[in-house]
């Protein structure tokens, strides 16, 4: 029952943000009509992997060639956001509205740890929830991912640095829809979320990818109308 509720709650979460970006956003996207929903969500709701925590991606994706991702996710709020929920802003916050404990409160926690509102099986058994927002967060769970690069690694050596090509499907890139559904005003503390910028605090590229995948979509014709 409890798990209904909160699927509930995240789908109406969904429509509300999006009421929100429809209502803020007067111009049109560019190349393509604004997605009501997060694509990338519900590719990862789709996906037959199961959530296996961020220490699991550590071993391949902290490499010095490879970015240092793991150490730079420990810099990230994210990293950190059920430590949040201890602090004495969070409990003030909580006091307000009737939560003892908001380190315990699926109210809090289905933004604050990751994967909360999906069920048991979905999870290894291994899994650790108190990572705060990890990184199958925002790639969605990644189990069939470590196991592809598992047997690729052991089937083929590679030049250290080497950036390869993954197959669609088998882990997933964040889209705006995604941010979203954390980043809403059913949030106590929500702060207006420009998606462009918030990108920019917590991108981790490749260091031999020459472009970022993910990126705001651009009003460029605007800009050259208001120039001429
Ligand atoms: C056994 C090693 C290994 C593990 C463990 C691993 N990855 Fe990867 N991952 C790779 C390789 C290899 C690539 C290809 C890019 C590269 O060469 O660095 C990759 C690429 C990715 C990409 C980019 C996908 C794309 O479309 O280009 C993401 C996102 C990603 N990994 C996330 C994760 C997450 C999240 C975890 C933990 C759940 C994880 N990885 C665990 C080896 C690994
Ligand atoms: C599962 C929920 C969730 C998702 C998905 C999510 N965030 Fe967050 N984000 C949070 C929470 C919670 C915090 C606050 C953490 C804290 O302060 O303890 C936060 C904080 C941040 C911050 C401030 C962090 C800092 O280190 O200064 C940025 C920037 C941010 N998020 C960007 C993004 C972007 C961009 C995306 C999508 C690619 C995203 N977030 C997706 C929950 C989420
Ligand atoms: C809809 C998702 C969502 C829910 C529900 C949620 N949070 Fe958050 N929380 C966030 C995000 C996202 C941030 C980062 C703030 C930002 O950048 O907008 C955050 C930040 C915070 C912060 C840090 C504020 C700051 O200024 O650094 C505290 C404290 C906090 N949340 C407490 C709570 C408590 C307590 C609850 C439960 C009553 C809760 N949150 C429920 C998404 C959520
Ligand atoms: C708040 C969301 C968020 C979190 C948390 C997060 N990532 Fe990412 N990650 C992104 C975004 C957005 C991109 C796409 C960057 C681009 O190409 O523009 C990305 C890209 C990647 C890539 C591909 C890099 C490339 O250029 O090929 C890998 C690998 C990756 N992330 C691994 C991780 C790992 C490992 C963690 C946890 C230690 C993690 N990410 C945590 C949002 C996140």
């Amino acid at each position: 029952m409890a798990k209904f509720h909160s699927n509930l709650l995240i789908a109406g979460l969904a429509l509300v943000s999006f009421a929100a970006v429809a209502s803020t956003t007067q111009e049109p996207a560019e190349q393509e009509p604004v997605k009501k929903e997060s694509v990338a969500l519900k590719n990862m709701k789709a996906s037959k992997s199961v959530y296996v925590g961020a220490k699991k991606c550590k071993s391949c994706h902290n490499k010095e060639d490879r970015g240092g991702i793991y150490d730079k996710w420990t810099e990230m709020k994210h990293s950190h956001a059920l430590e949040t929920l201890k602090g004495d802003e969070s409990i003030a916050i909580g006091k307000e509205l009737g939560i003892e404990k908001p380190w315990e409160a699926a109210e809090c926690l289905k933004c604050h740890e990751t994967a909360f509102s999906e069920p048991k099986e979905r999870k290894h058994k291994k899994f650790k929830t108190d990572l705060g927002v990890q990184c199958e967060s925002c790639h969605g769970p990644g189990s069939g991912h470590v196991k592809a690069r598992l047997v690729a690694a052991k089937a083929e050596k590679v030049e250290p640095g080497t950036l390869r090509e993954i197959e669609k499907g088998e882990i997933f890139l964040p889209d705006e829809m995604l941010c979203r559904s954390c980043h809403n005003e059913e949030s106590p503390s929500f702060e207006k979320f420009e998606f462009g910028e918030r990108l920019e605090k917590i991108r981790h590229l490749h260091p031999k990818r020459e472009k970022p995948r993910v990126v705001p979509p651009k009003k460029k014709k605007v800009k050259e109308e208001v120039k001429q």
